[in-house]
């Protein structure tokens, strides 16, 4: 998602300008091109080195000591996106007033990017209705806010106007540059791992926790796709997800069944491949001795939705593996005829299960595969879905 794309990140003058310093890092990280451009204050806060040397460019400071003779236009005119993070109270009122006195005011003026503004202030300036009303102008004019959050202030203060966290803002910069690829379209995304009862109360399991198959939903979502996520872990819906909660791999297969007619449909689930033949409807006393389990598969989701495929659709698979990632998902790319396996290595550390953070391969059917390192289970989820939008608009 991010990869390649210019962003000018603009630092003002805040004690929370040491949080640009981490943005600054996760966007190079994700392989964006990062330009930051500081106001004279920003640069007392923090030194113009920690930028220089972090961001994919050096940081600029004035429209005057530039090498460029006219640096806003050239930012304003090449930027993908610029985000002012954090943006104080006076960046935002020449902004919304149209008044350019600095090189980073000059270059928000000068471009039709998308603009993502992170405030930060304290409360009493953050509520004064100077402020709102600048911010609500430029909410009106498109402007994308990421809102400050309650916290410790600067000076021991507590109270609304912190800058919001660098993941929040990362994701809103993901939000914004994702530009609704999926509107109009149906996502039906699984999440968790099965449980096969063996009585009232034992059941055969798995480690997952529904992390990756949540952040696709939400990704799908702010994407501008109509999301249904059929899970078995209990966590709060994604905001305007539609959730259907299951438990075994039948009710999982039943579910998703019925709702196969999905423009995507993203198999993230860890759905058990073996279940007990049956479970006995009392629990199980302990004094009988350990029950001899007998197991038959269970029926394979994807498999079946791969048969059923219709003319454009997209399904994507996941595999956890702890060994052979490649030949493994190849083979089921073309064992279960869907579009995309996303592989990962669940023995590498920190990725996988209950992590917030995964690795994966993505193995397209078409014979291309890229290694996404690891990154967190959102920034996984943007990747998958920019490869399901490649297929999308084939
Ligand atoms: O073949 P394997 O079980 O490793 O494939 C994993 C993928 O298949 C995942 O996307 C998982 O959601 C899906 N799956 C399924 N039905 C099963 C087992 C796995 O849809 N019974």
């Amino acid at each position: 998602m991010l990869a390649n794309r210019r962003i000018v990140l603009g630092v003002t003058g805040g004690i929370a300008a040491y949080k640009a310093v981490l943005l600054c890092r996760m966007l190079v990280d994700a392989g964006a091109h990062v330009i930051p451009v500081m106001t004279e204050s920003a640069q007392r806060f923090v030194g113009k080195a920690t930028f220089d040397a972090l961001a994919s460019e050096p940081a600029r400071t004035s429209i005057f000591d530039d090498p460029d003779p006219i640096p806003h236009t050239t930012l304003g005119q090449t930027a993908d996106l610029i985000v002012v993070a954090p943006a104080t109270a006076r960046i935002i009122g020449s902004y919304a007033s149209g008044i350019s006195d600095d090189l980073l005011t000059a270059t928000l003026i000068a471009t039709r990017a998308p603009v993502v503004i992170c405030p930060a202030m304290h409360t009493e300036m953050w509520e004064h209705p100077a402020v709102q009303d600048n911010l609500k102008l430029l909410e009106q004019r498109g402007v994308h806010l990421v809102a400050p959050e309650e916290g410790h202030l600067a000076g021991g203060d507590l109270g609304a106007g912190r800058l919001a966290a660098p993941e929040a803002i990362y994701e809103a910069i993901e939000n914004t540059l994702s530009n609704g690829d999926l509107q109009g379209r149906t996502v039906l995304v699984t999440a968790g791992g099965t449980r096969e009862a063996i009585d009232p109360v034992r059941y055969v399991g798995n480690r997952s926790t529904g992390k990756q198959g949540y952040a696709v939903a939400e990704a799908a979502k702010a994407r501008g796709a109509t999301v249904t996520l059929i899970s078995t872990v209990a966590a709060a819906a994604p905001n305007g997800v539609e959730v259907v909660r299951v438990e075994s791999a039948a009710q999982m297969h039943a579910a998703v069944l019925e709702r196969s007619e999905a423009d995507v449909i993203v198999m993230t689930a860890a759905v058990a491949d073996f279940r007990p033949v049956t479970a006995s409807d009392s629990k199980i006393k302990k004094v009988e001795g350990p029950p001899k389990l007998k197991l038959e598969p269970t029926p394979d989701i994807l498999a079946e939705l791969g048969a059923l495929k219709k003319p454009g659709q997209v399904i994507v698979g996941f595999a956890a593996e702890t060994e052979d990632l490649a030949s493994h998902a190849q083979s089921k790319l073309e064992r279960k005829n869907v579009d995309v396996i996303v592989a990962n290595d669940v023995s590498a550390p920190e990725v996988g299960f209950a992590y917030d953070t995964n690795e994966v391969t993505i193995f397209v059917a078409d014979g291309c595969q890229r290694h996404v390192s690891l990154r967190s289970k959102r920034q996984i989820a943007e990747e998958v879905l920019d490869t399901v939008g490649q297929i999308l608009v084939r």
